[in-house]
């Protein structure tokens, strides 16, 4: 494992039974606040940022927040925030996702994506793949291009890589760690 891959290991923490009894929840408050890993990792996800040829960034509500607006920063694009349903006030794009138990919804505003625009979408973890797929279908229908999907975190063993093949049709899925 390279450097800056353990370094970003070393700085996850593992709460087992969060948010409920079997689910091992990988917590990134630790990387966070050491800026020495939250700076490899900006760079890192910066860097993937200029080979993808992006020249925007959609970070996914919450914590892809975190990670993506320090990123678009750093590569000089603009950041387009993905949010949870109702929260943005002029006109929106929505679309629903399915959850384990029940559904969701995520929204763009509008006018923040158009044709011509190639995004890199930015979040902490891929699990099932639902949130990032749902984030796909969203810059497509607004017209925009996909450059991307870059995490922190892959979770090999629920099988969102492969569910997102046909959605990223050839875009890269970049994951500094899988576990
Ligand atoms: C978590 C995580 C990813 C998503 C991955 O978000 O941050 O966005 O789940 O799961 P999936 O691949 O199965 O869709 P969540 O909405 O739970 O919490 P957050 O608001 O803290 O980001
Ligand atoms: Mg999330």
């Amino acid at each position: 494992m390279t450097d800056i891959k353990e370094l970003l290991l070393s700085r996850i923490r593992d709460v087992a039974d969060y948010p409920e009894p079997g689910v091992m929840f990988k917590d990134i408050t630790p990387l966070l606040a050491d800026p020495a890993a939250f700076t490899a990792l900006t760079d890192a996800l910066a860097e993937i940022a200029a080979n993808t040829g992006a020249t925007k960034i959609v970070g996914l509500e919450a914590r892809g927040f975190i990670l993506g607006a320090p990123v678009a920063v750093r590569a000089g694009l603009g950041f387009i925030p993905v949010r949870k349903a109702g929260k943005l006030p002029g006109a929106t794009l929505s679309q629903a996702y399915d959850l384990e138990y029940g559904s969701a919804e995520i929204e763009v505003h509008a006018e923040d994506l158009a044709a011509g625009d190639r995004v890199l979408v930015i979040d902490d973890v891929l699990a099932t793949g639902g949130t990032a797929e749902a984030s796909i279908q969203l810059i497509r229908r607004a017209g925009a291009d996909v450059a991307g999907l870059a995490v922190l975190m892959e979770l090999g063993f629920l099988g969102g890589r492969a569910r997102l093949e046909p959605s990223l049709a050839g875009a890269p899925l970049e994951a500094l760690l899988v576990i």
